[in-house]
Order: structure tokens, then sequence, then C-alpha cells
């Protein structure tokens, strides 16, 4: 973002309108307390769950970077998003609108969720399942996934969702790191009104690497598109022959509040993904608490559709957990944006009356270029709330997202949050916080974030040129407990920067403009960050390198007007390649790259190289690379072995 750009945008603020103040949920006060006694706060926010034993100390923080929320106390996860809602007297609620890729849609009432999700905890426990251990979940959007995570939760069992567009090889190795006893999956899933198999990646995954072992002793599958599968008698099961047929009625039990809930896996700088560790009693406290204040969410009365995947964790804390515990009644849709047409979301609002919507800005950019007679064409004026996550909002995007999407009076929350952090922790709240497009604002009551300099020292505000960098410095609920089974690599991503101080790296670069809004600018670090996905250079390169012709590879994200960053490659190859049509090869690389990790990591340029920029340590130059791929004259050029390396970089483009 411009400089100018920011300092109108700074100009730029919408105050919450009369109205909403008067029926929102957070008031000033919610600060005020947060202010006045952090753990009170918390401990109140806690107690909107239900505890089968109430805690006894709210945070123990003595085995720093590993924080202990929520001592002493025992809750289950899926008793509080479904058996307690249909004990107030609310079964005939609808939880869940599903609507289908190809046109069909299924409503899934408390009652309905509460006799699936006991069908399925009663056949995991048949098969041998026990809590601790783990299961892995590769499904397209369907209820079944959902009820899936939640007969985990249940039973104490950790899952593992893994986003069904990776590929086997990806699918294989969270599979081992975490020894997943179970995975689950569907035979198919629809695309855009065609199916494609999904079934037959499981069993690439569980069969490659030839004969090596694996964890996996069954694999449940959902029918959902009917497509021929492979099939391995005495392995693999049906949902239909097994969790339906099962008893719809399962006793929970509790767990501690700090049972690991789930691993979701995402990108670092190295080429291998981290297993983020998520726990049981403070993650469903935040992610309840800001699904409640952030989206002004009313139970019985909204509709809420959040867009994302529960392969990442928006999908894991803001379809299934926060708006489960606090009773939501919500749309799940399996499709894309525009099948059968770019209309499909806005049909979708109209059919339901969505009044709370909450996307990435990547798709509102998609929208935009499609244009406002799309949205123009509906009847949207259920929307109340919109929100936005996952990459920094352009303000052009954000004041569209209002105009065309928000009838020019919705509020937009701009929520930061990461994996990591496993709920929102920057964001307007609305109601109370005036908006500014592009910014999230400022940390939440309960929360506190800091944006300082190299040696830790806060950053002015309004100063645009420093080098901010964002840091939490103070524990919270829904944090991270760790890395699964790499305590090391947890203390060294996430809390060596700044060991002294004790506070959490985000990765983050950040600035606070002169009013105290907080703006974050995007990663500092070697990740990509394409249409809110996080993708490291690293696990691309690997990608590239392990093809035969490829000696090396530098990969940058570079601007791109609709996915935030697009993903350009610079390849070198081996002297033994040869004569190659380079057309043809970057074809086959690109192909190589969405085989290896998935279609969201192909890149969208590859250019075959004479040599890389590289410092006489050896260190490659990925600002330089950047400097080209963004088409900008290169920066500071003396550090490097050979800078006329770029002329034949050029040429290459
Ligand atoms: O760079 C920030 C960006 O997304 C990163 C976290 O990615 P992930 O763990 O995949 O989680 C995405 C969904 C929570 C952050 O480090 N990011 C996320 N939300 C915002 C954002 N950057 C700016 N503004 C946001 N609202």
């Amino acid at each position: 973002m411009s400089t100018t750009e920011t300092g109108h945008a700074q100009q730029d603020s919408y105050e919450p309108s009369e109205e909403f103040v008067a029926q929102a949920n957070a008031g000033k006060e919610l600060f005020d307390a947060a202010d006045a006694d952090r753990d009170a706060f918390w401990a109140e926010q806690a107690n909107r769950l239900h505890w089968h034993e109430p805690f006894t100390q709210v945070l123990d923080w003595s085995d720093a970077p590993v924080a202990k929320w929520f001592v002493g106390g025992k809750l289950n996860v899926a008793y509080n998003c479904v058996d307690r809602h249909v004990l107030d007297g609310h079964g005939d609620q609808v939880a869940i609108h599903w609507e289908g890729d190809p046109g069909d849609s299924r409503d899934l009432t408390y009652n309905d969720l509460l006799a699936e999700v006991s069908r399925a905890a009663n056949t995991f426990t048949d098969l041998g399942l026990e809590a601790g251990d783990r299961v892995a979940i590769y499904m397209p959007m369907v209820p079944e996934a959902i009820i899936a995570m939640l007969a985990c939760a249940r039973l104490g069992l950790t899952h593992s969702v893994v986003f069904a567009g990776f590929s086997p090889t990806a699918l294989r190795s969270r599979v081992d790191d975490a020894e997943a006893r179970l995975v689950i999956t569907t035979d198919g899933q629809w695309r855009r009104g065609k199916s494609a198999p999904l079934k037959e990646a499981v069993d690439e995954a569980l069969y490659a690497n030839g004969d090596v072992p694996h964890s996996v002793e069954h694999v449940l599958v959902v029918r959902r598109t009917e497509i021929e599968i492979p099939w391995t008698e005495g392995r693999d099961l049906w949902w239909h022959d097994t969790v339906a047929k099962a008893s719809p009625e399962h006793a929970c039990t509790a767990f501690d509040a700090e049972h690991p809930l789930f691993i979701l896996y995402t990108s670092g700088t190295t080429g291998k993904p981290k297993g983020i560790i998520h726990t049981t009693g403070g993650y469903l406290t935040q992610t309840a608490y800001t699904h409640h204040y952030v989206f002004d969410h009313k139970p019985g009365k909204d509709v809420y559709w959040c867009t994302a995947d529960i392969g990442w964790v928006t999908g894991h804390s803001y379809i299934v957990y926060g708006p489960l515990a606090n009773r939501a009644t919500q749309v799940v849709y399996e499709g894309t944006p525009n099948s059968p047409d770019e209309h499909r979301h806005w049909n979708i609002v109209e059919k339901y009356k969505v009044s709370i919507y909450y996307t990435a800005p990547t798709l509102v950019r998609t929208f935009m270029k499609w244009g406002h007679t799309i949205p123009g064409a509906h009847d949207l004026s259920s929307i109340r709330l919109l929100g936005s996550v996952g990459e920094p909002i352009n303000p052009e995007a954000w004041r569209w997202y209002r105009k065309y999407i928000g009838a020019d009076k919705a509020p937009i929350v701009d929520t930061w949050w990461q994996t990591e952090t496993g709920a929102i922790m920057m964001s307007p709240l609305p109601g109370v916080t005036a908006t500014k497009p592009g910014a999230a604002m400022g940390p939440l009551p309960g929360i506190s974030a800091k944006v300082v300099d190299e040696n830790g020292k806060d950053v002015t505000r309004g100063d645009t040129e420093a080098n901010g960098y964002l840091v939490l410095d103070q524990p919270w609920p829904s944090m991270l407990r760790g890395i699964w089974g790499d305590s090391e690599r947890y203390k060294a991503t996430y809390w060596e920067k700044y060991a002294e101080q004790g506070w959490y790296f985000a990765g983050d670069g950040a600035k606070i403009d002169t009013d105290g809004a907080y703006w974050v600018l995007g990663r500092v670090d070697d990740v990509m960050n394409v249409s809110g996905h996080r993708i490291s250079t690293a696990e691309v390169e690997s990608a590239l390198v392990g093809h035969r012709k490829v000696a090396e590879a530098a990969v940058v994200g570079a601007t791109d007007d609709t996915t935030g960053q697009g993903i350009v490659a610079f390849v070198i190859l081996k002297g033994s390649a040869g004569e190659v049509d380079s057309d043809a090869l970057v074809k086959e690389l690109k192909a190589e790259v969405a085989r290896e990790i998935s279609p969201i990591a192909r890149p969208r340029e590859i250019h075959v190289v004479p040599e890389l920029p590289k410092t006489r340590s050896g260190k490659i130059m990925r600002r330089l690379l950047r400097d080209v791929a963004e088409g900008r004259e290169l920066g500071d050029t003396s550090t490097l072995v050979d800078p006329s390396v770029f002329e034949a970089i050029r040429a290459s483009k």
C-alpha cells in the first residue's frame, strides 16, 4: 500500500451507526473489564461454556512458552457445541443449512447433529479408537466432515484435517507425522458440477513409498458422488454401513482443559509443514468469545456464513467450534463462487437470508472483477455485518465490499489472526470501534499486541517508514501449545526473536498510525500468502528441485491483483538437462508443483535462468528477485557476487 493511500485511508474512518450500537453484543465496558482484571475477564468468557468440572486457576504460565489455561477444568467440546443446545430446548433450531455444489441441499437441526455425532462417536469407539489417538479427515465441505470433527472431539480423539485439495504426498506426510489410526474421506468430490476422485488419493497416499508401513488401520468413506473407487477389504468401511447404522445415543465424558483437540498443519519457513497443536478449554473459550462479539452474533436470529474450508483454521474456528458453541444457524457451502455462475453466493444469501458474511479479500477482489451488477441483481438486505480474513484487505476492496455487499452501512470486521493463534486476535469490535479501510484496528479485549522494531522498542505512531514487527506480549487462551513432535522448533520459530522479552513473534510486519490503529502489512519471512493460503517458498522450491532437470530453484511471492501474492519461481537447469523446450518444461514444472503440493501452490510464473543472484556467503537474494518479479528497479546489489546475473534473468522474463 502506498503512503498516500495509507494517508488517505487514515482520514477515511467509519463510526458505528447508532442503530448498530443500540443492539451490539459488545460495548466499551468489555475493554474496561479486560484492562481491570485480565484473568477475571477470561474466566468470565470461559464460563460462557459448560464445564463438567470447574477450573481452579485461569492461567499457568510457569512452563512458558507452553501455557496451561483453565487449570483443573474439565469439559467436552461436542457437548458444548451440540448437546447443551438440545438440552436447553433448541433441538429444532437449524444448525447447518448445507448447500451442495450440484444444487442439492440439506438442513441439519441441533437434534440431527446430536444424533449424527453420537452415531459417529459410537462407530469410532467400535473401531477401537481411544482418547488421544489421531484421526485424519480428508474431506470436501460435506456435513459429515463437521460431524466427524465433532465426534472426534466428543471422544477426545485428536483430529488432523487435511485440505481435500492437497496431494497424496501431502496427505501421507501428515498421516505419518501424526501417526493417524483412521482416515475419513469421501468417494469423490464435486467440482463445478463434475465429480472428481478423492478416495483414490487416500489409496495413493497409503501405498506411496512402496511398502513403507503406515499407522492407518481403517479408511472410513462417505458416499458423495458415487464415483467408482478402489477398495481394500477389511481396511475400508462405508459410512452408510457403519455410522448410519450405529446408535444415535452416546453419553460423553469430559476431558482436561489441556487435552489436545486437534493438529493442523501449516507452512513455515522450511519445506516441512508444522503440526500446530490446539487444546480444549482455552481454544473453545476464545473461539466462542470472538465469534459472539466480533460477529455480533445473536443465536436463533442471525444466519451466519463463513465461506472458508474446514481444511484451514478459519473453518475449524469459525465454521465448526466458535459458531456451534454459540448455537449459530449457519450456511455451509460445498462449491465454488462461480458454479454454476457468478451469482451463486448471492443466490445463497437470498435463499437463507444470510445476515453475517465472513470471507477473504481475494474473493472480494474477484467479485469486484466480475462487477457490482452481479450482487446488485439480488436482495442482499439481510446482510448486517461483513468480515474479512486471511490477508491485508486493500482499501479499495474494503470500500467496494461495504458499498456493494453491505449497502454502505454494514460494519466490516477485518480480523487478524493465524493458525497458531487459534482465534481472532485483532479486529474492530462492531458497535464500539470506528473502522478504517485496510486496518485490523487493534487487539480485542483480553489480548495484548505491540508493534516493535528489531530490538523490541515500540515503533513510533504514524511512522510509515519504520519496519515494525507484530508481537503478542501476553499469552492468550487459544494460543498454540506447540508443534507436534518438535518442541524445539516451536520455541525457535515463535519465541527466539524476542526471547529476552518473552514475546511471541507473529511473522508479520505492521505499523500503528497516529490514531493508534494497527495496520498489518503482511509476512516478513519466507511465507507467501496466495488467496489467503499460506505456502512456504521452501516447500515450492523443494517440489521444483524434485524434477530431474532442475538443479536449483528460488521462489518469491510477488504482488498479485487478485490473489494478494502470486508465486514466481526462478530455476536453473542441470548441465545434464541438455537442450530443452523451455515452454514445455515450464508447463511440466507447474504441473509437478500442483501434483506434489496442491493446485493452490501452482506457480504463476516460472523463469528458466542461467544463474541465481547470491551473496558471497551463498544466500539467495530473494529481495532482489522480488524486485524483478514485480518489475521494479533493483534495490541495492552491492553484496552480490555477480550483479550482472540480472541482465540474464531479465532477458529470460
Ligand atoms: O500474514 C497474516 C495473514 O495470514 C497469516 C496467517 O495465515 P494462516 O495461519 O493461514 O491463517 C489464516 C486465517 C486466520 C498472518 O500471519 N493474515 C490473516 N488475517 C489477516 C492477515 N493479514 C492482514 N490482515 C488480516 N486480517
